[in-house]
């Protein structure tokens, strides 16, 4: 307006230009004075939790945005390769110390993924590590030169090195180490490894609650993060003052103190070996055989299947019982009757009961939290309809439940394991963390665009405390 009246005289009545010479001088004091106190009332807030928004959140606020445009802000980045027993897959953070809380927000991720595992090349371990060279090409569009030095890169395996021979999974991870050493990232011994279930629990846990911003309302907001993997499944979830007790007096090695933005919590993670979908088949399927082992017979197969499959180096041939259940389905408009073979939910469900029920001590208290379920519950409740894949969804327990039961009375080669594996997440949930049939669990692959990995957590952990 000002220099628009010099331009452009425009006639004023005195009183008017009188005031718009000295205006400017003064709300330009009282705007700084504004903002003084809001930065103040911000800052203080802030500090005693005390705001009625969350300034915990994980993204970028108002004041950092202001910071980075006038340059008072850099980025911090950290690299992780999430090695898996299907494929390798790269996740390159960027984050930025926040000037309000002097916390990590995430501000952007690469997401890379290649097959097959890193356990497939066990037998040439150079490609193994060629492939890990490929994806820290990759991870150099994110990290700018200057950066890279103090950039630290870490690699953890998983279930499929986990099972391999020692020696083998050995000379892959000093291939791995050697192309980390020559890479321009920081790394040092500890960069490469096997994770155990507790830390990849505890790091999904993690980044699920960041994801979702529910740390700083206590432990019971805290979202639960359950993990259905082909070996083992997890469950993880923060314990209040009274739950702790219990917990420690139970199975205090599952107790872990985490400090999460200044919130101390007490976390219960367990990893159930021989629960992972996978091994619960393999258990369930090879449970009372007699004899000739690679052809089983199951009352959780349909009668019309033969089909193929493949564990720990054996291949089996999977068939329905061998005194097949068929149902008589009467004649109805447009169809015709028929005789359907079918599997008996009844029986399968015991045979299931009978191996996942007991295996699985029920935490209290789980189901009044928010549940955040991933892996083989995604995958399958994708694959029958349940959730689309593309975003996946929220899932009852009646809802597997029912899908099981489908799934059981349906003939389908093209599905051959759904009843059980339906069958096995059902009970698995129901008999064996004690869920109700309203119980709902979340299914997503990403929250607020961000992958659901355990990598961000560990790229937390790895900046806060080093590799
Ligand atoms: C088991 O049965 C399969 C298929 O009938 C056969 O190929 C295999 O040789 C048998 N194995 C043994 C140990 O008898
Ligand atoms: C399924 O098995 C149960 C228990 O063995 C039996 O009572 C029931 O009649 C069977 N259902 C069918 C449809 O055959």
């Amino acid at each position: 307006m000002v220099a628009q009246d010099n331009d452009h005289p425009v006639k004023m009545p005195p009183r008017l230009r009188k005031s718009s010479r000295q205006s400017p001088s003064f709300f330009k004091l009282f705007a700084i004075l504004c903002l003084c106190v809001c930065f103040f009332v911000v800052v203080i807030g802030a500090y005693f939790q005390a705001l009625p928004w969350n300034l915990y959140a994980h993204g970028t606020n108002a004041l950092d945005n202001l910071a980075f445009s006038l340059g008072l802000q850099t980025h911090v980045y950290a690299v992780v390769i999430d090695a898996g027993s299907t494929g390798s897959r790269l996740l390159a953070f960027t984050f930025h110390k926040s000037l309000i809380d002097g916390n990590l927000k995430l501000d952007d991720e690469l997401f890379v993924q290649v097959k097959p595992g890193l356990s497939s090349f066990s037998n040439e371990p150079e490609k193994g590590a060629n492939q890990m060279l490929a994806l820290l090409e990759r991870a150099k569009d994110v990290v700018p030169p200057s950066e890279r030095g103090h950039t630290p890169l870490s690699m953890k395996a998983t279930a499929g090195l986990r099972l391999l021979p020692r020696e083998k999974a050995d000379r892959l991870i000093e291939k791995v180490r050697e192309v980390f050493r020559e890479s321009p990232f920081h790394s040092t011994a500890h960069s490469v490894s096997i994770m155990d279930g507790t830390d990849e629990g505890l790091f999904s846990w993690f980044t699920v609650n960041f994801l979702l911003d529910r740390f700083g309302a206590g432990p019971e907001h805290t979202a639960v993060a359950l993990d259905l993997g082909g070996g083992s499944t997890q469950v993880t979830f923060a314990l209040d003052k009274d739950e702790e007790a219990i917990f420690r007096a139970h199975d205090p090695d599952s107790v872990h103190e985490i400090n999460a933005f200044h919130n101390k919590l007490a976390v219960y993670t367990h990893s159930y070996l021989g629960l992972g979908l996978m091994a619960a088949r393999h258990a369930i399927l090879t449970a009372d055989q007699e004899g000739n082992t690679s052809v089983i017979h199951n009352v959780c197969i349909n009668p019309i299947v033969s089909t193929e499959w493949e564990y720990a180096g054996t291949t089996y041939t999977l068939k329905g019982p061998k005194d097949p259940t068929i149902i008589h389905i009467k004649e109805k408009k447009g169809t015709v009757a028929e005789d359907r073979p079918i599997v008996n939910f009844t029986q399968c469900l015991s045979t299931v009961q009978d191996y996942v029920a007991h295996k699985v001590y029920k935490p209290k208290g789980l189901s009044r939290r928010e549940i955040n379920a991933f892996s083989y519950y995604f995958d399958r409740a994708a694959e029958v309809g349940l959730i689309d894949e593309r975003v996946g969804g929220v899932v009852s327990l009646k809802q597997f439940m029912d899908a099981a039961k489908t799934s059981c009375n349906t003939p389908n080669v093209d599905q051959p394991l759904m009843c059980l594996d339906l069958t096995i997440i059902s009970v698995l949930l129901k008999d064996g963390f004690g869920f109700e049939s309203k119980t709902k669990l979340n299914l997503f692959k990403k929250i607020d665009n961000h992958e659901i990995s355990w990598a961000l957590g560990l790229a937390f952990h790895i900046l806060e405390n080093g590799l």
